[in-house]
């Protein structure tokens, strides 16, 4: 019996494509506002019922260099976007030091991507507590319990810490200091339809005085 090829060694990887046929992108169809016109892709997202259709990777680069990762998008607003996490991380600490950020989001199921460029601040604290407090009484627990980003020993150790937390708090544990939320206000925005045989639209939107210009980019 031979054993199953890797992806690799059969080139299957190579091979993975499929045509994007699921709509167009015109300079006419597109809002003036890049916020109303993320908006209207965002509710397609939803309403085609893409998994996850919140979740945007978020891209920071700081002296280490670039680094990425995913979050939940929150709430957006004519301020921007904003997501929320342990401002102690290795994103938190990025953004201190530079504020300067991308968020991506890929609804594959639609053949889109939006990237959104920007610059975060971070949001008040009567923000973070009614979003902290909204949340389930164990994803409260479990933010008190994480230093997010720094090593643990074992899983055993971050349980039995949950564990004493969870003993002592049966209705929510006070918002750790540093938990919190973040808000990219935008200064660029990339709508991106996938194309058949990879001739894709892409519409650039960027502030030119103070107004939002669109511009067509090549694929
Ligand atoms: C679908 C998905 C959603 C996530 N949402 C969040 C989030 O909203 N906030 C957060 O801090 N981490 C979230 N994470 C975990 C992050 O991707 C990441 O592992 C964590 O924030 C630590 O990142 P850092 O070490 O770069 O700071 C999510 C991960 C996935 C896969």
């Amino acid at each position: 019996m031979t054993s199953p090829k890797t992806a690799n060694e059969t080139s299957a990887t190579a091979e993975l494509r499929r045509e994007y046929r699921y709509g167009a992108l015109s300079e006419q169809d597109v809002s003036a506002d890049p916020l109303q016109q993320f908006t209207r892709w965002f509710d397609e997202a939803a309403r085609a019922q893409v998994l996850d259709y919140s979740a945007m990777a978020l891209a920071t680069s700081s002296g280490d260099g670039p680094s990425v990762r995913t979050v939940l998008l929150k709430g957006l607003d004519p301020r921007g976007l904003r997501w929320f996490t342990d401002k102690g991380s290795e994103k938190g600490r990025a953004l201190r030091a530079n504020p300067r950020a991308e968020l991506l989001f890929h609804w594959r199921e639609l053949d889109r991507q939006v990237r959104v460029r920007g610059t975060v601040t971070e949001l008040p604290d009567d923000e973070s507590d009614a979003y902290f407090y909204s949340r389930p009484l164990g994803s409260q627990l479990a933010a008190a319990t994480s230093a997010q980003s720094q090593g643990v020993a074992s899983r055993e150790e971050l349980e039995a810490r949950y564990r004493t937390l969870s003993d002592t708090h049966s209705e929510s544990v006070p918002r750790p200091q540093d938990w919190g939320g973040f808000l990219l206000q935008p200064d660029q925005y990339e709508f991106w339809q996938g194309r058949e045989s990879r001739l894709h639209d892409r519409l650039q939107y960027q502030v030119v005085d103070g107004g939002w210009v669109i511009q067509r980019l090549q694929p």
